[in-house]
Order: C-alpha cells, then structure tokens, then sequence
C-alpha cells in the first residue's frame, strides 16, 4: 500500500536568468505559451494540461518537478501524511500543491485541482501507409516544416545516490512501480509507471538511476513519427544542441529525440511508446539494454549531464 496513487506527470519547474531565450527555444521544441508574468514562464502542449514546464526567473538549474494526485481528498491524505501545507497553486489553472523533498532533496509538488485547458487540435491529416493496411489513397503525404506538436509531458529522469532508498520512499507515498530495473541482482536503476490499475499507463513516468543527484531528462511526447523527425529538422534549422537521436529505445520502445535547452538541461521528444497495466509487473533486465537502441544513433559514449547539485 502506498499513501496515495498518482495519475501522472504534471509539469517540470526550472529556473533560467533569461525568459525570452527560454520561450524561444521551447517555442521551437513544440510547447505554446500557457502565461507569462516578469518572473515566470508557462508554457504547455497540445493536450488538456495547463502548462507542462515552468521556468522561474533566476540562476539557471532544475527546481522541481510535478505529479497530478487523482483528488483534492488523496491531496489531504499526502499532507496530514507528510506533515506539509496545501498552498495555492501557481500559473494558469490555478489548483492545490502540497511540496515535499525526496531523500536526496528532490522537490516534488503534488497538485490536485487544476482547471483543464481547452485542448489544441492536432489533427491527423495524413493516414500511414504500411505493408498491412492502406488507408491513405489519393492524398499525398506532406509533412510540411515547423516545430513538433508536443502534446503533454511523459516522463522524467532523475539521479539519486540510493536507488534502494529511493525507489521505496518513491512507491510508499505515491504507488511507482518499477517496469524494467537493472541490473538483475541489487537493482541501481529503474523505470517506474503509475498505477492505475487496469488503465494502461506509460511504461515510464520516472526513470531513478544511481549516481549523482542531478536531473537527467524530461520527455515530451509528440504527435505521430513524422512529427517528431520534422521537429527534429527544425531544431536543427534553428542551430539547436542537439544531444542523441533519432532512434527507437528497448525499454518503453520509444522512438527518441533528444535535445538540449539553452543551459544544457536535456529535453526529449518522443513517440509511440509502450502502455502497461499495473498487472503487467516488473522485469529485471540487464544494464546494457537501458541506453541501447533498437535502430538509430548509439548512444553517445560520455552523455552530456547537468551538472551534480552541490
Ligand atoms: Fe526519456
């Protein structure tokens, strides 16, 4: 049992001296402008979330990152729980948070709450055609060039230096269940999904790897393959950083696109990933798989990482 159940990832908080450059670079990575005010930038995908990524103004670094509770009661529960306060959300939607610091000081807000914002449509133009089935007949496919429609955030990453402690400190209070874990034998690391049950969630929500504290990455899901290679030209247009991609991950079974905002804090475009039920259970796998790929660019051999908090 765990004090409560979360739904799902809701936004990532950085702070950056430049907010300008901040709107720039994601407007380019596919996110739209949620609100903005002279210390805080909101910015939010196509899919009924508020805002996916905040940027507060200030030194720039990874602040904290956000989980949906599935009511204002599980909200109360986590407080009286955690001993914390419910505050006054920030940013468009208003709502409820109650914060509190895992082991290694990670800030997590958990909101409950949030007015759902009118969704973006995306709508899906051109049919694929494939060896199995036709659908597109007399309508030639046209990409067309611009950023990717990056529709919600899916996941993030996180260093920590007892993967032990924080994968348990991680489950009691919001329900995470390890999906894939390495190695085989006193696990170090793991990709974590929520559970809901019999609802199929992402095979990651979480990724915990022991190491350093640090922020590893966050993952935005896009709209389709094609939307994520034509993001992908147009980050490259743009001069952007980029980091490792494109190429289909084993575990989740992404295909993967990964860049680097005007600080180096990384940000991955994704698509078509796996789902899982909470009955589906937890493999140990072998570490060599985690940054392998299926298809595509190899990992780069000395990834490039934020810097260790101090
Ligand atoms: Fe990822």
């Amino acid at each position: 049992m765990s004090t409560i159940k979360v739904e799902d990832v809701a936004y990532v908080r950085f702070s950056a001296p430049d907010l300008d450059a901040m709107e720039q670079f994601l407007t380019e990575f596919g996110l739209v402008r949620a609100g903005r005010t002279d210390t805080a930038l909101y910015m939010r995908g196509t899919g009924p979330e508020p805002y996916a990524h905040v940027t507060q103004k200030g030194e720039p670094r990874f602040v904290g990152v956000a989980f949906r509770a599935s009511s204002a009661a599980d909200l109360e529960k986590l407080a009286k729980a955690e001993g914390r306060a419910i505050d006054a959300l920030d940013g468009p939607g208003g709502g409820q948070v109650v914060v509190v610091n895992d082991p290694d000081g990670h800030r997590l807000e958990i909101v409950a709450g949030r007015e759902a914002a009118q969704t973006i449509a995306v709508t899906r133009e051109f049919p694929t055609n494939d060896s199995f089935f036709y659908p597109r007949q007399n309508n030639p496919k046209r990409v067309g060039e611009g950023p990717s429609r990056v529709k919600r955030l899916g996941h993030l990453v996180l260093g920590v230096s007892d993967f032990a402690r924080a994968a348990e400190w991680w489950r009691a209070r919001f329900g995470f269940i390890p999906s894939d874990q390495w190695p085989e034998q006193n696990p170090r690391g793991a990709f974590l999904r929520c559970d809901r049950g019999a609802m199929p969630v992402d095979h990651h929500t979480v990724g915990l790897v022991q190491g350093a504290v640090r922020f590893g990455h966050a993952a935005f899901e896009v709209a389709d393959f094609d939307d994520l290679m034509r993001g992908s030209e147009h980050l490259r247009a743009k001069s952007r950083q980029h980091e490792w991609g494109v190429g289909r991950h084993f575990l989740g079974s992404q295909i993967f696109d990964y860049w680097a905002d005007p600080w180096g804090h990384i940000v991955e475009h994704w698509t078509d990933g796996d789902l899982m039920d909470a009955d589906w259970g937890t493999r140990k796998v072998s570490p060599d798989i985690v940054r392998a790929v299926q298809w595509g660019m190899a990992a780069p051999a000395t990834p490039r990482e934020t810097p260790a908090r101090q």
